[in-house]
């Protein structure tokens, strides 16, 4: 991760802990997100029914994988996200769910996640679609692995009342646009939602 990663939204390159977890700044940012980031709008749109295989890309410090393992029927739980710092905090904040084998949590992307052709019934994406260097090859894998008829959701920061960081973090319209756009050119049925704090697209395959 020393290489400056470019994403497909700004024209700078990525530099944030929060978008790169790396060293001491990755973790102290990681523990500030597991302590602010709220997932249970993600949770209810995700609409997990019992037995199903969830796939989270980008699981950060692992809020939404510990929300699933406690208020989900899920009898699967996968997580891929590129940074080691934050594999080790979601480690931490799951241990039990990973020991009994319900939570398995890799290293990886969005564009690679590992898993196989239509392996999972649900994919959720919280706070970083707008940090993948390339969204459409990030779309198209998740159409890949997700199966016929299961769900995609991609939110990130917005919604009708952000707080003053999330407002900072919005992505302008016409990207917003853009993302809605390219689940079209994929997924059967797309619709988006503005939650309190993100805004929300739920893409049907
Ligand atoms: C702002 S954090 C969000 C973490 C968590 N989803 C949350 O809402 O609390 C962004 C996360 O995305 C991960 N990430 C960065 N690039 C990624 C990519 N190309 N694919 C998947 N995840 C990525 C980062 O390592 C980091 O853990």
């Amino acid at each position: 991760m020393d290489t400056p990663l470019r994403s497909w939204a700004g024209d700078r390159p990525v530099t944030s802990p929060f978008a790169r977890p790396v060293g001491t700044r990755g973790r102290l940012a990681g523990r500030f997100m597991l302590w602010t980031n709220k997932q249970d709008d993600v949770l209810h749109i995700l609409d997990v029914q019992p037995e199903d295989r969830v796939l989270e890309v980008g699981y950060g410090p692992g809020g939404l994988v510990r929300l699933l393992v406690a208020r989900s029927g899920a009898a699967v739980i996968r997580g891929v996200d590129p940074s080691p710092e934050m594999r080790r905090a979601a480690t931490r904040a799951n241990r039990g769910a990973i020991r009994s084998g319900r939570v398995t949590l890799d290293l990886g992307t969005a564009d690679h996640t590992g898993l196989a052709d239509q392996s999972v019934d649900r994919v959720a994406s919280v706070n970083n679609v707008g940090i993948w260097p390339d969204l459409e090859a990030g779309l198209r894998e998740l159409h890949r692995v997700v199966r016929p008829g299961g769900v995609v959701v991609i939110a990130w920061h917005g919604g009708v009342s952000p707080g003053p960081i999330t407002r900072r973090l919005r992505l302008p319209e016409a990207k917003l646009q853009r993302i809605e756009r390219a689940l079209q050119k994929l997924f059967a049925d797309v619709s988006r939602r503005d939650m309190r704090s993100l805004v929300v697209f739920k893409a049907v395959r």
